[in-house]
């Protein structure tokens, strides 16, 4: 098993965050960016149901597994991913309440897909979704992070910081499954095999909710919106695919990939002491160092 990676700012730990959404919140919470605002809703609304599917894979495997290191490894993916979808799931109660039909109705249709994989798939099955959901989760972070000004600019703090702490997190405990599927199994096949299919899966339920939410906006049959969003999924495919393509090669090891030095100074900046994170200062994201609006 690889050793433990030392070259760590921090510790992987499991963070207390609160998201301060404003009453004024709305489904197009960049309205510079409507087309990426509702991809990231629509990818929250999986959340509550794909991270409680991820966490009971890796309970399962935690007791076929006998050394301390990964068995504490497991442990803190679990804490993380636990807080994650609990902050998507009050994020996801206030979209519902802004009266958007299609958040109950995808809700219902990821719900049966994960209590289906859960109940009826293979524990490998499992365990190679859980590792190829992170091998992508992991290529997404470096992508947010990098165009984060872009993306997020003009649009709402605690969104843009929920999301992007969310990552910040992903691409700290980008090993965890990893070492879990190399201890257990480590098929070069299996772990491709969960790639493809947790991709396939995630993106096409993704693009199921945000044509949904732009129908309900009126958006979806308007050209210059379907035009942005082309452009948006080109700039984001772009950044991607050279990504999503390393992890294709049979040595890929996620402890290979550099963090985001911006992710670095976002643990590091928690780890002094600053509370604010779930409230970034939206004007400065192009700043090395996150700053919140309260600094
Ligand atoms: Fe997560
Ligand atoms: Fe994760």
């Amino acid at each position: 098993m690889p050793a433990p990676d030392t070259t760590d700012p921090t510790p992987m730990t499991v963070r207390r965050m609160t998201f301060p959404h404003p009453e004024a919140l709305r489904g197009q919470w960049n309205p510079a960016r409507p087309e990426f605002s509702h991809m990231v809703n629509a990818a929250s609304l999986g959340m509550p149901y794909l991270e409680p599917y991820l966490i009971a894979t890796m309970r399962q495997a935690r007791t076929r597994i006998t050394d301390p290191a990964l068995q504490s490894e497991i442990d803190l993916y679990i804490g993380q991913e636990s807080t994650h979808f609990r902050q998507h799931q009050q994020f996801n109660r206030r979209l519902a309440e802004l009266g958007y039909r299609s958040v109950p109705e995808m809700e219902a249709v990821l719900k049966a897909d994960y209590a289906a994989f859960g109940a009826s798939r293979s524990f490998t099955f499992n365990l190679a979704y859980a590792e190829g959901f992170e091998a992508m989760a992991l290529t997404i972070g470096h992508m947010l992070i990098e165009d984060r000004e872009h993306l997020f600019a003009g649009g709402e703090s605690s969104v843009a910081s929920l999301v992007l702490w969310h990552f910040v997190e992903e691409i700290e405990h980008k090993s965890a499954t990893y070492d879990v599927f190399k201890a257990l199994d480590g098929r070069y096949v299996w772990r491709i095999y969960g790639l493809l299919f947790a991709m396939v899966h995630i993106m096409g339920r993704t693009r199921q909710g945000y044509r949904a939410l732009l129908l309900e906006d009126g958006l979806w049959r308007s050209w210059s919106s379907r035009l942005a969003l082309w452009r948006l999924l080109g700039r984001i495919f772009a950044r991607l695919i050279p990504r999503l393509l390393r992890i294709l090669a049979p040595r890929y090891n996620p402890k290979d990939v550099p963090d985001p030095a911006w992710a670095d100074a976002w643990r590091r900046g928690h780890g002094a002491g600053d509370d604010r994170l779930g409230e970034l200062d939206m004007s400065r994201l192009a700043d090395a160092v996150p700053v919140s609006r309260a600094a």
